[in-house]
């Protein structure tokens, strides 16, 4: 090995390295004793760390069995929109899609039903997720659509997936032999009800167990984190869609949300809320991610954040390893304890993902990349697989019964803020003969 080369990858080091233990060994000149013994040990210490990693992984996947995996949000169904124009008669998720165009191809495709159950997903609620462009015009029409092809597919494989409601259901899928993923359906963003309660309780009825406030936009009644607050918390018609959700028993989602908006909806919230997919402020200052006072408030409120895995709100940048992400929950944990922390990973939302964490076949990874920290028993790991939403879930069922119980009756608003009219008949019926 020529001189030079050597000498200057010895000076390219930090001196602390020299003191670690490959850094003596590639200091060694000759061949002596001490460099055999050191080869030996280096070669055991290799050996023991891959087999802590492949133990770390064992326990990650015992975990993983024990208790059903929740995660806040997967996008597969917007994309079955963009790709298939939702016509899945013919599309095969129970197929390696790494190798099926155009999800071969496209950035946004980490889903199938192969790779969801080498992840031991438990139970997945899956967005019905339209775009903002939608709001004043078809986004009812749009977003019943989605839930229709969200009902669809679960139909379609019915050894695979188990449609779900509620905590009852997420558990009766996963003790199921063979086991059933079990799907749930989320909505994200308050413009899918069309200013409408009667939309948000049909939506109820048809299966959907959250919705996020807002998406990119504002709606008449919510400020988006995305967009100049105009409510600046909560109007007299978004409070009453947050006391309508909890009367309904559906989740309040405050990913997208405008702080404010966020601060109002959960003061007023009588159960628990979430954060299906965003992470931490303090850590990427990011308008999606979730700055520390309200982290805080989740320990009163009794909700969770599910972290979110996109690189550019792990590491504000467009790269990511799975330990960053893992910082992200040793963040929470720190502060407020594993109770109030949970997974969403927003696969097939987002067009980069972090090295480690590729596709939804990667949880087990990060419980073995958690335990290798040495900052989380098995126990807060169950937490954070899905316990600590299943709380979350219990605790909505429990206020919805309790105000049914009490009598509460259903909100009504005969004056729904509307947009410019246009798009609607605009019609008040007031002819009595
Ligand atoms: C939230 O409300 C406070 C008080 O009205 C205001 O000072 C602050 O700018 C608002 N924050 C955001 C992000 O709009
Ligand atoms: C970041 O990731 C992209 C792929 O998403 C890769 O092409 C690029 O080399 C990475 N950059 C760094 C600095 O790691
Ligand atoms: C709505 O309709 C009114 C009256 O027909 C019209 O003047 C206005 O330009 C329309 N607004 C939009 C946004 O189309």
């Amino acid at each position: 090995m020529p001189l030079a080369k050597n000498t200057r990858r010895e000076q390219d080091q930090p001196p602390k390295r020299k003191i670690k233990f490959f850094g003596f060994l590639a200091g060694e000149r000759m061949i002596n004793p001490c460099t055999v013994a050191g080869l030996l040990l280096a070669i055991i210490a290799v050996v023991a760390a891959a087999s802590y990693d492949r133990e770390r992984l064992e326990i990650a996947k015992q975990i993983l069995e024990e208790v059903p995996l929740t995660d806040g949000h997967n996008d597969l169904p917007w994309n079955i929109r963009k790709f298939l124009r939702n016509q899945i008669n013919e599309f095969e998720l129970n197929t390696d899609l790494t190798v099926v165009e155009p999800w071969s191809i496209s950035k946004y495709s980490h889903t199938d039903l192969p790779r969801l159950k080498t992840g031991m997903v438990g139970a997945q609620f899956w967005s019905a997720f339209v775009p903002c462009a939608t709001q004043n015009k078809d986004a009812v029409q749009l977003t019943l659509e989605q839930i229709d092809v969200i009902k669809r597919l679960v139909e379609k494989y019915p050894h695979d997936l188990q449609f779900a409601t509620s905590v009852t259901d997420i558990l009766e899928a996963h003790s199921a032999r063979p086991r059933k993923i079990a799907s749930l359906i989320g909505i994200e963003g308050g413009h899918s009800i069309a200013n409408s309660l009667g939309v948000l309780r049909s939506y109820y009825q048809l299966g959907v167990r959250y919705m996020t406030l807002t998406h990119t936009c504002n709606t008449p009644w919510a400020d988006s984190s995305n967009e100049a607050p105009v409510a600046n918390g909560l109007t007299e018609f978004g409070e009453k869609v947050v006391r309508e959700m909890n009367r309904l028993g559906m989740i309040v989602d405050l990913s997208h949300v405008g702080e404010n908006t966020t601060r109002a909806a959960i003061r007023l919230s009588r159960a628990p809320v979430v954060f299906t997919h965003s992470s931490v402020y303090s850590l990427c200052n990011h308008k999606r991610n979730v700055p520390d006072d309200i982290i805080h408030s989740l320990k009163e409120n009794g909700g969770i954040i599910m972290v979110n895995f996109f690189p550019d709100f792990v590491k504000c940048a467009p790269n990511a390893t799975i330990s960053d992400v893992a910082e992200h929950f040793h963040y929470i944990k720190r502060m407020v304890g594993a109770d109030y922390v949970g997974i969403g990973g927003d696969f097939d939302g987002v067009n980069r993902v972090p090295r480690g964490l590729e596709d939804v076949s990667r949880y087990p990874e990060l419980f073995a990349e958690l335990l290798r920290s040495g900052q989380w028993t098995v126990q807060e790991l169950k937490n954070l697989a899905g316990l600590n939403m299943l709380r979350v879930m219990r605790q909505v069922e429990k206020v919805r019964d309790e105000m049914r119980t009490n009598g509460v009756e259903p909100e009504e608003h005969p004056d729904s803020p509307n947009d410019n009219g246009n798009c609607t008949s605009n019609a008040f019926y007031t002819e009595y003969v």
